[in-house]
């Protein structure tokens, strides 16, 4: 029954994609985090207190280096090569979803999630859990097939932002950080190395995380040559859009380094919208006529401060949040709401599809923001199903990125969006 209804609903998602076309939705230019966000609304009002922002006074930075222009790029961009897409998906070694259930197939990387430096040294702590969960995750991931990559992620949404920024603002903090990252990546057999700072604040630490990734590439180029070992990857997890508009004075991400010295970025599409908000809402929004968040318009945004496509692996959640409604007759995007609901704010997509069987509740796909929203009495949940990351897929295809990345393993059912996704995706 609840089965039929969901066939039922993605064949009317996969009509809406033929007649209209994800992207040809609302062409507006102009619309995280892990973990569950912080609360990256950018609704300043209703930010927690952990991010209301402190004005920032005009750019002063300490390095002289800031100031200098760049060279000419010594890493050429490349075409996308059939093959080269990614795929990705972190997996948090907090969870208890084990590394031995990924089934590879549907992924090309997948990111440890997460380590973070210590805040008085800056080398990257290693904790005995942490100790176990590397164990297990670089144990198994080897014996996993088809292989994959991995990518050691540091920070999360749970990082202390001041550590970061306190570590890239020095030349030599900055090269005991990246000592201690490509040691800890090699020790454990990792592929790469992601960086995932919630959030630089202000436009001093955006030329500090510019100097940091120039000075992590060259490490990483230098160390390779010496070990003649293939180059650890750099990614970066990052904000929606390359502006951060969280922050009063809201510091725009350093795109020209970003470009250059990164493998690629990832844009953190999702937690756009959520209980922090007084009526309901799509936090992984494809568009948003109404506003600038939205992943139509991050996406653009990154264009605009010179990342290329080929260097963007877009963000998509498996998860959904949900919003106790304040008239369980008023159950649309938008609607008034009185709060968290399920969950306390936030369902995995398995506990979404359960809500919806149990509650028997009733489920809509919406056009504009390519996604779905289900409600049940007072309850109401807006999350991403098959249908909508097809879309989503397909927008990424449109937009000629490199890829996508989803947040996180263990929390579908049966890996039916990732391997939708990856089939959508077609290649790589
Ligand atoms: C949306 O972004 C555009 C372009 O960056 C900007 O001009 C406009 O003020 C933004 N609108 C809002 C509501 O923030
Ligand atoms: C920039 O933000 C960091 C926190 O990320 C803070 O420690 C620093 O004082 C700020 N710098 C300026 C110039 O506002
Ligand atoms: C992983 O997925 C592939 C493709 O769907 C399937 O053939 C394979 O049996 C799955 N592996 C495991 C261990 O379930
Ligand atoms: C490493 O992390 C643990 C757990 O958070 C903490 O107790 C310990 O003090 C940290 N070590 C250092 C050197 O910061
Ligand atoms: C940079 O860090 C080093 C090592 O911690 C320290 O000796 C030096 O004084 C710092 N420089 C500045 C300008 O803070
Ligand atoms: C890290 O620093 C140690 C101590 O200076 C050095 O022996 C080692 O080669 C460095 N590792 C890398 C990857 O630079
Ligand atoms: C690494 O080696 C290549 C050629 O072998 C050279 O062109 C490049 O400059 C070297 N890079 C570094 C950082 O040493
Ligand atoms: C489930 O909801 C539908 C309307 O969406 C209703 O027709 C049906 O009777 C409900 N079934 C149960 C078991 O409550």
């Amino acid at each position: 029954m609840a089965n039929q209804k969901f066939t039922k609903l993605i064949v009317i998602a996969l009509f809406c994609e033929a007649i209209i076309g994800c992207d040809s939705v609302s062409p507006t230019i102009p619309p995280i985090l892990f973990g569950p966000a912080q609360n990256p609304s950018s609704v300043a009002p209703i930010l927690s207190p952990s991010y209301r922002p402190t004005p920032s006074p005009s750019i002063s930075s300490p390095d002289p280096e800031v100031q200098k222009p760049l060279s000419p790029n010594p890493y050429p961009f490349y075409l996308l090569p059939l093959g080269q897409g990614i795929k990705a998906a972190y997996w948090p070694s907090f969870t208890g979803f084990p590394a031995s259930s990924i089934n590879t197939s549907y992924f090309t990387h997948i990111y440890y999630a997460f380590l973070l430096p210590e805040p008085a040294t800056y080398r990257l702590n290693i904790t005995s859990f942490d100790l176990e969960k590397l164990l297990e995750f670089t144990g198994t991931i080897c014996t996993l097939n088809p292989p994959v990559k991995t990518l050691l992620s540091i920070g999360g949404g749970g990082n202390d932002p001041n550590v970061f920024s306190k570590m890239a603002s020095n030349k030599s903090t900055r090269a005991i950080f990246i000592n201690s990252t490509i040691e800890i990546a090699r020790k454990y057999g990792f592929d790469g190395i992601d960086l995932d700072w919630e959030f630089p604040a202000n436009d001093t630490d955006m030329s500090n995380l510019a100097l940091l990734l120039k000075q992590w590439r060259e490490a990483l180029e230098k160390e390779a040559n010496i070990t003649q070992k293939a180059r650890l990857l750099l990614t970066s997890a990052v904000y929606y859009a390359s502006k951060i508009t969280l922050f009063v004075v809201p510091p725009t991400y350093p795109g020209d380094a970003i470009g250059r010295y990164l493998d690629w970025v990832s844009p953190m599409c999702f937690d756009y919208h959520g209980s922090w908000d007084r009526v309901t809402g799509e936090h992984s929004a494809l568009n948003d006529p109404n506003s600038n968040i939205s992943t139509s318009f991050g996406i653009q945004s990154w264009f605009q401060v010179g990342v290329p496509p080929e260097k963007i692996v877009m963000g998509l959640p498996l998860y959904g949040r949900t919003w106790k409604l304040q008239d369980p007759n008023m159950n649309e995007i938008g609607s008034p709401a009185a709060g968290p609901g399920p969950g306390d704010g936030i369902l995995i997509y398995s506990q979404i599809l359960e809500f919806n069987n149990q509650n028997n509740a009733t489920i809509k796909f919406d056009k504009l923001s390519c996604s779905f929203y289900s409600f049940a009495g007072p309850s109401w949940v807006g999350y991403d199903d098959v249908g909508s990351v097809k879309l989503k897929v397909r927008f990424a295809l449109a937009r000629s990125l490199r890829g996508y990345f989803f947040w996180a393993l263990g929390q579908d059912l049966d890996w039916v969006i990732p391997r939708e996704a990856s089939n959508v995706w077609g290649y790589g």
